[in-house]
């Protein structure tokens, strides 16, 4: 039987084709912007995205990072391969956010884009990210996630099963709990809403 984790990643895997064209508008109306201001906030030189996808953020890192991206949708990072084709610093690799092969403490940063809302086990995946970073190292997040407003929490609530099973995203994720639950502490969290509350650039030192 197809489990949780597999069923999201074929959904990824049916919709990598179109992904780019589906998400162009949400990428001209800001998320281009958001991308090279999180990356602008990476540290050290060994760094891991999570989720990387079609390899949107490629572009923004710089060449003296050595930069290892991770996604379980072949599609995606196929798509992502593409864009990285001419850049010998980065290396793309099919695996589970969740169940990382990386040896702990990995990683000077690790960054994400729009992933935590479609990680199946969304707690499990921001552990996995602090076994790999380093201590003190850095997390940095663009996560968009459920508002915190009744009406349009609960909206979101309503129409959540719409992205969620046409590309396995869900829109009413609530991460900044998640992160707490994965035993990252507020005092160490530092957040800035971009788009209301629920678009938000999060920087997380990783203490240990
Ligand atoms: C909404 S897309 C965002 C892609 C990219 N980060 C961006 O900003 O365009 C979410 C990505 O996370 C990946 N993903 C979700 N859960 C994952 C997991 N458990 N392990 C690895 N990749 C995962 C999906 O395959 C997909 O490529």
């Amino acid at each position: 039987m197809i489990n949780k984790n597999e069923k999201i990643q074929k959904r990824y895997d049916r919709v990598s084709s179109i992904y780019d064209l589906l998400e162009k508008p949400m990428e001209l109306m800001a998320f281009s912007k958001w991308r090279e201001r999180i990356i602008k906030r990476i540290e050290g030189e060994k760094i891991l995205e999570v989720g990387v996808g079609t390899g949107k953020n490629l572009q923004y890192y710089p060449e003296n990072v050595n930069l290892t991206g991770i996604d379980f949708s072949k599609k995606m990072l196929e798509k992502a391969k593409e864009r990285a084709e001419n850049l010998d610093n980065i290396n793309l690799i099919e695996m589970d956010a969740e169940k990382m092969t990386f040896h702990d403490n990995s990683f000077d940063t690790v960054i994400t884009s729009c992933v935590f809302c479609s990680v199946p086990d969304p707690v499990k995946g921001l552990k996995e990210i602090r076994r790999v970073c380093k201590p003190d190292g850095k997390i940095i997040m663009l996560e968009h996630m459920r508002s915190r407003n009744k009406l349009v929490g609960k909206f979101m609530d309503i129409v959540n099963f719409i992205p969620l099973n046409i590309w396995g995203a869900n829109i009413n994720r609530k991460t900044m709990e998640n992160l707490n639950k994965a035993g990252l502490k507020d005092e160490f969290i530092d957040y800035k809403n971009v788009r209301t509350d629920i678009v938000k650039i999060i920087e997380i030192r990783n203490k240990k």
